[in-house]
Order: C-alpha cells, then structure tokens, then sequence
C-alpha cells in the first residue's frame, strides 16, 4: 500500500511547510490553453490556488477517498470548482485531451514499479493536446540524507518515523497517532529520462528547483516540464 487513508487524516499538517511549488504550477496553469488535470491531487492544495489563478475547472485524480473528501471541502471554502474522481493515475483516461497534466510534491513516487511508471507516462502521453505539457517533481536521492534519517523518528510536522529500503529503493514513512504510512519508491534522472523517451514526450526543461534553478550536483529536487510532440 502506498498511501494509507491514516495518513490522509494528518496531510494538511504534513504538507503545510510546502508552498514554493504552488507559483510554479500556477505559472504553467496560466501557458496552457485548454484542460488542466492534476495527478494525485490529494486534498486540492495546488489545484484549488491553479482553479483560482486560471478561472478554469481543474480535473483531479487521486485514488484516496479521504483525499479527495478533504478537497472537496477545501473547494467549496475556496470558492472554486474542481472536478474531483476517484480513480488510479495508472487507468488516466480522459474525454478531451489535456493542454497540461501535472504531479506535484513526488507523487509520482507512489508508484512502485517502473512498469507502474511506464504505464501512467503512457496515459499521460495519450491523453496529452498535441504541444501539451507534462510536468512533475522529485526528490533526488541523497545517500547522506538516507544515513540521517533511516530509521529515526521526527515530531515535525507530524510525529513519524522514517525507514529506507535500500534495494528496494523504498522509503516508509509512519505516523505516530494513526499508523498510517506513505511509501514512495526513488528514482534516478536515467529513469525520468526513459519513461519520457519510451511516453514519446519531449523534455523541455529539467530544473533543479521550482525558480527555474539549473540541475547542478547540489540539487536534491528534479523539477520536469515535458510536453507532446506537435
Ligand atoms: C503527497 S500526496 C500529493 C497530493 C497533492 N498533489 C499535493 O501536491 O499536495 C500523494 C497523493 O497521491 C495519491 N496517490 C497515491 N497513489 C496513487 C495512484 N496510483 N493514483 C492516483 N493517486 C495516487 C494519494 O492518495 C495522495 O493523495
């Protein structure tokens, strides 16, 4: 299990302290002419600040019945319209094809299995407006944050422990009060770099961070913007 309902009870905490990705969709949201689809969408922390910035209805997957409950409360206190499904980012299917589709905070990294990966780039791709973007973002494993962490326990945000699987390159991580616990499987550039070639994306950037930083031996974050073929 990748995503436990426990956790959905704490997310709003968990997630308080990300905010510098917001701008960045936003800004990508605003370039797109046509449909915006989110993966993952959780409780509508990006999606609900896109749907304000853009006037549109942004469509939004999330396999977590909590989740999507949590956005769909936060939508209405927001004023806006989201078009909230219950459904895996694997089975992407759409009615119209999408100008971007977006996976922010790793969320990518749920997905166990490269073919898990291979399959969702493959929806993406075949559900992308010719010229529409792809776009996600990463952590970038760091062996010595691996050794600091793996196995520790932290009280910020939430109470949680945090333990790595080296082979099966998978970090758990568990919280205190619910026991609820989120996976994410890393992976490596190469990796990003094949599910794009085998999609039949094209990169158009690869930054180190969400202000347009350059990749550099220092970035622990792999920000993507991908788009379809013309
Ligand atoms: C870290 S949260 C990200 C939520 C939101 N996108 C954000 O940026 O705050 C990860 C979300 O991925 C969802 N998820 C995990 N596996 C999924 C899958 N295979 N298809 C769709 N959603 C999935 C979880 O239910 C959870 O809501």
């Amino acid at each position: 299990m990748s995503w436990d309902e426990g956790f959905a009870h704490r997310y709003e905490e968990w997630s308080a302290h990300m905010t510098e990705d917001v701008p960045f969709y936003v800004e990508l949201a605003r370039a797109a002419h046509g449909p915006l689809v989110e993966l993952a969408v959780g409780n509508g922390r990006v999606a609900i600040p896109v749907a304000q910035a853009t006037g549109k209805t942004v469509l939004g997957i999330d396999t977590s019945p909590s989740m999507l409950e949590h956005a769909r409360t936060r939508a209405v206190e927001a004023g806006v319209t989201l078009d909230l499904r219950e459904g895996d980012m694997r089975d992407l299917s759409l009615d119209e094809p999408a100008a971007l589709i977006y996976c922010p905070f790793r969320a990518l990294l749920h997905l166990p299995t490269w073919a898990d990966r291979r399959r969702t780039f493959e929806r993406v791709s075949a559900s992308l407006a010719p010229g529409g973007r792809f776009a996600w973002n990463a952590f970038a494993f760091d062996h010595n944050i691996a050794a600091r962490l793996d196995g520790h326990h932290q009280d910020a945000p939430v109470p949680h422990s945090l333990s790595y699987d080296v082979p099966e390159n998978r970090v758990d991580i568990v919280l205190d009060e619910t026991g609820g616990t989120s996976s994410i499987w890393w992976a490596t550039r190469n990796e990003w770099l094949g599910l794009v070639d085998v999609a039949g994306l094209e990169v158009e950037a690869l930054y180190g961070g969400f202000g347009g930083e350059p990749l550099s031996p220092e970035s622990r974050e792999y920000v993507f913007v991908t788009r379809a073929r013309l």
